[in-house]
């Protein structure tokens, strides 16, 4: 799961943040913005601009909150122009945060430990409560199915290094200590799982939306019972600004309910009148075929522990991967929309931003790629 998601770590937002459709990326249509818990808000999120970001701002703005950015200013600056915007970097240049006061902080960009320790430090006597962006990466393996909060976080293999793209998952879980000995009692931490819907500057999900829409015979990896498990941004960002306003020391995973591979392709095709059928194509023929899961079967990870290749940090895919447990978040107010809706969404984001993918962000199996694989898969069977 890991070494696919980091190749798309970091990279910018396509600079096109649904500049066509900032409204309709961040509600379904027909949902009403939440009410918020207790009085207005000053917030400050560090980063603001890529994906999961723009939604949190929204989420806040539509609840009356008050937001400032502080990022580089070099992703997606059309958006938000009524929000303050404080220019730096984290890595070193914070000047402009200081002798400000905040009610909370949302850190969506730390992936440091040296970073995120500054920031905190800086912030720790003008900002009452630290919200830090993990990742259920910073655990240490996925190899049981239902890992909770209390399950064992990665360890650093290369002490020092701060190679985020080698040592994601250990970085976070460093990151997470940095917060919790800066700010204790007064953070919280939420892991979020495989986030998806409008916007997504990662393309994973979006390429099972694009190619159902595309359809004819669509590569189905694996069976159709392994485990899937994302969450749709707009769902996560409310979570994120219900934890700002409650202000309670605690740690979340944050992540989609648990469903079957079936259940995520078949509920994608719910959203187009394409015709389309499903070839499910064994985990181990995709292997022995060099179709690798999570990068040419996007989001898809088989659920099993011997099913690795070599990771960053040590830390691979296995049964647990897309089956982690939720439950602490839901019991605080995390709500998941239909799939359906995140599929439409996608669908009508991406058709509106991109006339074709972006050729450095394609994801997933080429068409030719697939038609070949199929036809081998095919013949294999006769
Ligand atoms: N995608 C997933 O499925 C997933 C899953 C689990 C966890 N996460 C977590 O989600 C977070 C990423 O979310 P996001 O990128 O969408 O957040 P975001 O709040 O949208 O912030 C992204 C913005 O941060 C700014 N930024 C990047 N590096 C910076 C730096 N060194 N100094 C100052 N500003 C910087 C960039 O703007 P400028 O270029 O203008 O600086 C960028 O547009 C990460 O913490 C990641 O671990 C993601």
């Amino acid at each position: 799961m890991s070494i696919s998601r980091r190749q798309f770590i970091g990279s910018s937002a396509v600079g096109v943040w649904a500049a066509s459709v900032p409204r309709t990326a961040t509600t379904t249509v027909g949902e009403e913005p939440r009410r918020r818990q207790g009085g207005m808000r000053r917030i400050l999120i560090l980063g603001g601009t890529g994906f999961i970001g723009p939604h949190m701002v929204q989420t806040a703005l539509d609840r009356g909150h008050t937001v400032t950015l502080f990022n580089r200013g070099r992703t997606n600056t059309h958006l938000f122009p009524q929000v303050e915007k404080l220019r730096g970097d984290r890595d070193g240049q914070l000047d402009t945060l200081r002798g400000r006061t905040w009610d909370v902080v949302i850190d969506n960009t730390g992936y440091v430990p040296r970073h995120v320790r500054d920031s905190a430090e800086l912030l720790k006597n003008s900002v009452g409560h630290y919200v830090y962006t993990s990742t259920t990466d910073a655990y240490r393996d996925y190899h049981v199915a239902g890992i909770d909060e209390s399950y064992p976080l990665a360890t650093h293999p290369e002490p020092g290094s701060e190679d985020a793209r080698r040592y994601y998952g250990p970085l976070k879980a460093l990151c997470e200590q940095a917060v919790r000995e800066v700010y204790p009692q007064r953070s919280t931490i939420i892991r979020p799982g495989w986030i998806v819907g409008p916007g997504d500057n990662n393309h994973l999900f979006t390429y099972w939306v694009v190619r159902i829409d595309r359809g004819g015979e669509v590569l189905a990896p694996g069976t159709p019972n392994d485990p899937m498990q994302v969450i749709d941004v707009r769902d996560l960002a409310e979570f994120f600004v219900d934890r700002a306003e409650a202000q309670r020391t605690d740690t979340f995973n944050a992540v989609g309910p648990v469903i079957t591979m079936a259940q995520m392709l078949y509920g994608i095709r719910a959203v187009t009148s394409a015709n389309v059928s499903f070839a499910w194509v064994d985990a181990d023929f995709l292997w022995a075929n060099g179709v690798k899961p999570w990068s040419d079967m996007p989001v898809w990870w088989p659920p099993r522990n011997d099913y690795a290749e070599p990771t960053f940090g040590g830390i691979t895919g296995g049964v647990g991967a897309l089956n982690l447990d939720g439950g602490h978040a839901r019991g605080n107010g995390l709500t998941h929309r239909p799939l359906a809706a995140t599929a439409g969404d996608t669908l009508r984001w991406y058709h509106a931003t991109f006339d074709d993918w972006p050729e450095d962000r394609r994801p997933g199996l080429s068409a030719a790629r697939e038609a070949e694989v199929l036809a081998a898969w095919n013949a294999s069977r006769r």
